[in-house]
């Protein structure tokens, strides 16, 4: 029989997934943040506000919402095959609905350029808390047959990104994983966690650290972002390089440091 906590907590998740917003979340995430809440707050009625708030920082903050991946599959499919300009300009376009990829847009040109510059051609990437960044595929430096593994938390929006990558034979494949529970094993050259570990820390800071020790990677581009959503800078340059001084703490990197008005990257290799 369930206890009483397994069923609040189960009334909880079901309450916050009764929006829609909250429905296209991972089960996992929700779960993982309501627990929490509900340990906190005790009462459900603040433990629902909390976790609603938290998710919404988390994840819902950046995405426009309703937004129509259907119609955009469509628009990909009606583009001319091998016109690279149109499809660069049909990915800027989708990318502009994801403040994070949004942001990325005016320097995406020399981006990934300048940041993987030294790799030369990279053969296999996982792009961690991907958000809409695999639309960037073809402002990065890889190889012909290279692999693409992406994972974020939102359902619909890696359902959409797994059938991009069918369209256009892109090898790898899309899924939902919470990265405050799951850690990813598989081997790549290349693993991208750009502006993710503000909100693994908003977690608890234990994720990003556990993370760092068990991707088995050559190389990762790791970025923090320099502005707020609102568009605020606030110390940020200073107080995220702090971070992540102390996440690299013990690890033994070559780092090379990238600039941009928005974002700061960092490139650890192995
Ligand atoms: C700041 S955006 C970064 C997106 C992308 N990496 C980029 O830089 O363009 C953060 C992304 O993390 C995802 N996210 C938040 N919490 C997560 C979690 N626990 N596990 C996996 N992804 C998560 C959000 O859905 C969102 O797409």
């Amino acid at each position: 029989m369930p206890s009483d906590a397994d069923t609040r907590l189960a009334d909880l998740v079901r309450e916050v997934r009764s929006s829609p917003k909250y429905a296209q979340l991972s089960m996992q995430l929700v779960q993982n943040i309501a627990a929490k809440e509900l340990q906190k707050f005790g009462s459900s009625a603040k433990a629902l506000k909390a976790t609603r708030a938290r998710l919404h920082q988390l994840t819902g903050a950046y995405l426009t919402p309703k937004l129509n991946y259907a119609q955009w599959l469509d628009n990909f499919k009606a583009l001319p095959p091998g016109d690279s300009a149109a499809l660069k300009a049909t990915a800027s376009a989708m990318m502009r609905l994801h403040n994070s990829t949004a942001e990325r847009l005016p320097t995406l040109d020399t981006f990934y350029a300048t940041c993987l510059k030294s790799l030369g051609a990279i053969n296999s990437v996982l792009d961690l808390a991907c958000g809409l960044n695999p639309l960037a595929i073809p402002w990065m430096p890889l190889t012909e047959n290279f692999t693409y593994q992406a994972v974020d938390v939102v359902e619909p929006m890696m359902a959409f990104i797994a059938a991009y990558f069918e369209l256009f034979g892109i090898q790898g494949n899309a899924t939902v994983q919470d990265l405050s529970s799951w850690v990813p094993t598989e081997s790549v050259q290349l693993v991208l966690m750009l502006k993710l570990v503000p909100l693994l820390d908003q977690m608890d800071k234990a994720i990003a650290p556990r993370l760092l020790e068990v991707l088995n990677t050559e190389h990762i581009l790791l970025s923090y972002p320099l502005r707020s959503l609102g568009g605020h800078a606030k110390g940020m340059r200073q107080t995220y390089t702090q971070q992540f001084e102390k996440l690299m703490a013990g690890l033994s990197y070559t780092i090379q440091t990238f600039e941009y008005s928005n974002e700061i990257a960092f490139l650890l290799s192995k």
